[in-house]
C-alpha cells in the first residue's frame, strides 16, 4: 500500500483500541522473567558454550605479537579466536571503525580475541593467560583541544555542512540586542540496561543469531557483509531487547564474534559483553561545542540567528550535529549553521537517542532564555513571538505538515503555575535551597520508513502478526496489536503479535522515532490485504464492508471471519514523494522546576512536566513511559552524565554503572506528561507520530534554565554539576 497523499476521514477516527491506554500485552511476560532476551536463549538451541571478548589495552597502534599458548591449554577452553589472525572483517552498516580483524588499533577495548569455554568462568580465566605486546602510537584524544581547527563536516551529497539564507552577518551587527554564547555538552553512553549480546549457531552455511538489535534487516545485511556471506543464509532473531537508544541500530562485535568463534567452536557460541567494556567498545554520543548568535528587535522578533557545532568521530567524518533542529524552530529571515568534525581516536561516536538535537536543545533552548533576560521579556511569550507560520523557517519550500508548540508552551504554563515564577532569578527561598523554574520548547522530527507486515486469520479467528520490527522496550507489541485489532474489528486478546525474526517480512525497525509511525502503518496495510483475502472468499467486497466483532458485515449480509477458513497476506506500507514538500515534526513544551542548595551547589529537580504534540497518540500508556524516561535521560545530560576522557591513554575511565552515573525516576519525585489530541494527517494512514526521541529534546534546558532562576548562575559546560556553581 502506497501512503501518497495526506489521510482522509478513516476507521481510526472512530477508533475503539487505537488509542486507548493499553498496559503492554508483553508485560507479565517481562515482570516474570520469562521474556527470554538474546543471552537467555536456552529455550533455541541446546550446547552452548561461552564466549568472552578481549578488549584492546591500548587505544592506537598495533598487536606486535599475540601468544595465546597458556590460554588454549587453560580448563574448558574450545577455541580462541583472535584479531591478527583474521583478516579485518568489513564494517557492515554504518559502523565507522571494523568491529574485528588484523592487527590495528583503531580505538580502546577494540576486540582483539575471543575465547570459547564450557563456562563464561574458565572463558575469563583463559582470556586472562593471553599475551599481547603493542605498539602505541600517539593518538589524538582532547576535543577541546582540537575543536577549533576541525573541518566543516561533509552534509547530503558530500557537500560542506553548513546552511544560510539571507545575510546573517550583516543582520546579526544590525541588530539591537545580541546574544553570543558557547556551550558545551559531554560525551555520553547509552548504558542500556542489557549490553550488548549475542548467540550465534551455524547449520552448515546458515547462520542464526539470537541477538539484541533494533534494526533486524539492517543487522541481517551487515553480516552478510561482514562475513561475505549470502543474506539468505543470515537469520537474525530478537524478540526482546533490553534497551537500545540508538546503540543497538548496528551490529557490533558480539554478533560478530559469536559468528566467528562459534565457526571455530563448531558449536553455538554465546557471548554477553561484559559491562566495563560496554563504555569503549560500544559507541557513544559524542561531545559538543556550540556557539549560538543570535540577534533580535527590542520587541523580541529574532532578525538573526546562527549556531555553530563542533563534536568528533573516530575517521572524522559523522559527528553529534547539535545544529539539526535551529532551522526548523524560530522565525528569522537571516540564518546560518555549520556543522564541524574533529578526527578523535576515541572509540566511535554514533547515534544515541535524539542524535543531534538532544545536545542541540541543550545550546540552543538555553541560549533563548538568556536572550529573554537580556529583552526583559518572558521566555514562553519570546518564543511565541517568533514561532514559524506555515512553512520551516529555513525553507520556505516545506510546509509544516501540524504544529501546536504554542499550545504545548501555553498549556504547559498553565499546569505547571508558570506564573509562580519570578522573572528575576535569585528570588525564592526555603531554607538552604533556592528555588527555581525553567521552561524549554522541543522539536524532533517525526520520519517515516518503508515498513511490512504478514497478517494470519486462523481457523478459531485468532489474528497473528509477523514482522521483523523489534520492541526496544518501548511498546511495539503492544501498539501493532491494537492496530491489527482495530483494522481486523477483533478483540484485543484475539490477537498474537510476534516480531523481531528476520524471517519475516522486514519492517521499519525501531530508530528516529520512526518505529511506531512506520510499524503500525505496515501492519495496516498487511491487515487490509488481509480484509480483502476474507472478502474475495466469502464473496464481500472488503473495502466497503464491515469489520466488527469477528464478523464481515456489508449489504444485509454477515458472516463470521472462521467462515473464511485459514488466510494469510502480506503488504508493506510506503510512503510518496508527496512527503518531500512537508517538514514532519513533534513539538513539546517542557518545565522544570529545581532546589540548588545555596551552600554545596547541589541540585534536586522537583517537578517536571512535558507537553507533547505528535498527532494521534496510539497508546497512551506506553508514549508517557516513553517521554518520562526520555525526560529522566535528559535530566541526566544536564546534571549528571559524562564519560570521562583520560587524554595520556586515550580512553572512557568510567566505564561502569558505578562511575557512569545516571538518575532514575525516584530521583524526579514528580513527572508529568500530558499530550495535545492532535493528527497528523501528512505522517500515516494512523496519524500518529512517535514520542521516544521528542522527549529528550528540551527537558535537560529546562533544568538548566530552572537553575539559572534559582541562582541567577548562568554555566554554559554540561553537566551542570555541583562543583560549577560554587
Ligand atoms: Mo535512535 S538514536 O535512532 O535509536
Amino acid at each position: 500500500m502506497k501512503f501518497d497523499a495526506p489521510a482522509k476521514a478513516n476507521l481510526f477516527d472512530q477508533a475503539k483500541i487505537v488509542g486507548k491506554s493499553t498496559p503492554r500485552i508483553d508485560g507479565p511476560l517481562k515482570t516474570t522473567g520469562q521474556a527470554p532476551y538474546a543471552a537467555e536463549r536456552h529455550d533455541v538451541i541446546a550446547n552452548q558454550a561461552y564466549g568472552f571478548v578481549v578488549g584492546s589495552a591500548i587505544a592506537k597502534g598495533r598487536i606486535a605479537a599475540m601468544d595465546t599458548s597458556l590460554a588454549r591449554a587453560a580448563p574448558g577452553v574450545i577455541a580462541i579466536v583472535t584479531a591478527p589472525d583474521t583478516k579485518p572483517v568489513g564494517k557492515g552498516m554504518m559502523n565507522y571503525a571494523p568491529l574485528f580483524g588484523g592487527s590495528d588499533i583503531h580505538h580502546y577495548h577494540q576486540a582483539i580475541a575471543c575465547v570459547v569455554a564450557e563456562s563464561f568462568e574458565q572463558a575469563r580465566a583463559a582470556a586472562a593467560l593471553i599475551r599481547t605486546d603493542y605498539v602505541r602510537d600517539k593518538g589524538v584524544f582532547d576535543f577541546p583541544a582540537v575543536a577549533p581547527a576541525a573541518p566543516l563536516a561533509k552534509g547530503q551529497g558530500g557537500k560542506p555542512d553548513t546552511s544560510s539564507q539571507g545575510d546573517f552577518a550583516a543582520a546579526f551587527a544590525a541588530a539591537p540586542v545580541k546574544l553570543d554564547a558557547r556551550y558545551s555538552t559531554a560525551n555520553e553512553s547509552h548504558s542500556m540496561m542489557e549490553p550488548f549480546a549475542t548467540i550465534a549457531a551455524w547449520e552448515g552455511d546458515r547462520l542464526t543469531l539470537w541477538t539484541s538489535n533494533q534494526m533486524i534487516a539492517w543487522a541481517k545485511q551487515s553480516m552478510s557483509k561482514i562475513l561475505g556471506i549470502d543474506p539468505a543464509n543470515v537469520r537474525v532473531d530478537s524478540p526482546y531487547i533490553g534497551g537500545g537508544f540508538g546503540g543497538k541500530l548496528f551490529v557490533r562485535a558480539d554478533a560478530v564474534l559469536a559468528a566467528l568463534g562459534a565457526k571455530a567452536a563448531g558449536r553455538p557460541v554465546k557471548i554477553a559483553v561484559q559491562r566495563p567494556l560496554m563504555a569503549n567498545n560500544a559507541t557513544h554520543r559524542q561531545a559538543t561545542i556550540q556557539r549560538i548568535r543570535i540577534g533580535a528587535e527590542h520587541d523580541g522578533r529574532i532578525t538573526a540567528i546562527g549556531h555553530e557545532n563542533w563534536s568528533s568521530n573516530i575517521n572524522g567524518t559523522d559527528g553529534e550535529d547539535g545544529t539539526a533542529q535551529t532551522p526548523k524552530v524560530y522565525a528569522g529571515a537571516n540564518r546560518m549553521t555549520a556543522n564541524h568534525v574533529a578526527m578523535l581516536d576515541l572509540p566511535e561516536g554514533n547515534a544515541m537517542r535524539a542524535p543531534g538535537e538532544a545536545p542541540g536543545h541543550l545550546a540552543l533552548e538555553v541560549a533563548i532564555d538568556e536572550l529573554a533576560e537580556k529583552l526583559g521579556m518572558d521566555p514562553i511569550e519570546l518564543r511565541i513571538r517568533n514561532e514559524p507560520e506555515g512553512t520551516v523557517p529555513a525553507n520556505a519550500n516545506q510546509r509544516i505538515s501540524d504544529r501546536n508548540l504554542v499550545r504545548c508552551l501555553r498549556e504547559g504554563a498553565e499546569r505547571f503555575g508558570w506564573t509562580q515564577r519570578s522573572a528575576k532569578p535569585g528570588q525564592r527561598r526555603e531554607g538552604a535551597w533556592l528555588i527555581g523554574m525553567g521552561v524549554a520548547a522541543g522539536y524532533r522530527g517525526g520520519p517515516t520508513a518503508t515498513s511490512g507486515a504478514r497478517a494470519r486469520l486462523g481457523t478459531d479467528g485468532r489474528i497473528t502478526i509477523e514482522t521483523d520490527m523489534t520492541d526496544i522496550g518501548t511498546g511495539s507489541y503492544t501498539i501493532i496489536a491494537q492496530t491489527a485489532a482495530e483494522t481486523m474489528g477483533v478483540p484485543l486478546d484475539r490477537v498474537q503479535v510476534v516480531l523481531g525474526d528476520s524471517d519475516f517480512p522486514a519492517s521499519s525497525g525501531s530508530g528516529g522515532q520512526w518505529g511506531a509511525a512506520s510499524s503500525t502503518a505496515g501492519v495496516y496495510a498487511a491487515c487490509v490485504a488481509l480484509r480483502r483475502a476474507i472478502g474475495q472468499k466469502l464473496g464481500f467486497d472488503a473495502d466497503s464492508a464491515t469489520f466488527a466483532d469477528g464478523r464481515i458485515d456489508a449489504g444485509g449480509r454477515r458472516m463470521a471471519l472462521t467462515d473464511a477458513g485459514a488466510l494469510t497476506a502480506e503488504d508493506e506500507i510506503s510512503f510518496g514523494d508527496f512527503k518531500k514538500g512537508y517538514d514532519v515534526g513533534t513539538y513539546a513544551g517542557h518545565f522544570a522546576e529545581v532546589a540548588v542548595n545555596a551552600y554545596t551547589g547541589e541540585t534536586r529537580i522537583r517537578r517536571m512536566l512535558a507537553v507533547c504534540d505528535a498527532g494521534r497518540i496510539l497508546n497512551p500508556l506506553s508514549a508517557r513511559s516513553q517521554v518520562i524516561g526520555a525526560m529522566v535521560m535528559s535530566a541526566g545530560s544536564a546534571l549528571m552524565e559524562e564519560l570521562a576522557v583520560d587524554t595520556r591513554f586515550g580512553f572512557f575511565v568510567n566505564h561502569d554503572l558505578a562511575g557512569y552515573e545516571v538518575p532514575v525516576h525516584a530521583d524526579i519525585p514528580h513527572q508529568e506528561c500530558i499530550f495535545l489530541d492532535t493528527l497528523d494527517p501528512v505522517v500515516s494512514p494512523l496519524k500518529a507520530k512517535g514520542v521516544g526521541e521528542l522527549g529528550i529534546c528540551g527537558p535537560g534546558s529546562a533544568i538548566a534554565n530552572a537553575i539559572y532562576n534559582a541562582t541567577g548562575i548562568r554555566v554554559r559546560d554540561y553537566p551542570l554539576t555541583l562543583d560549577k556553581y560554587l
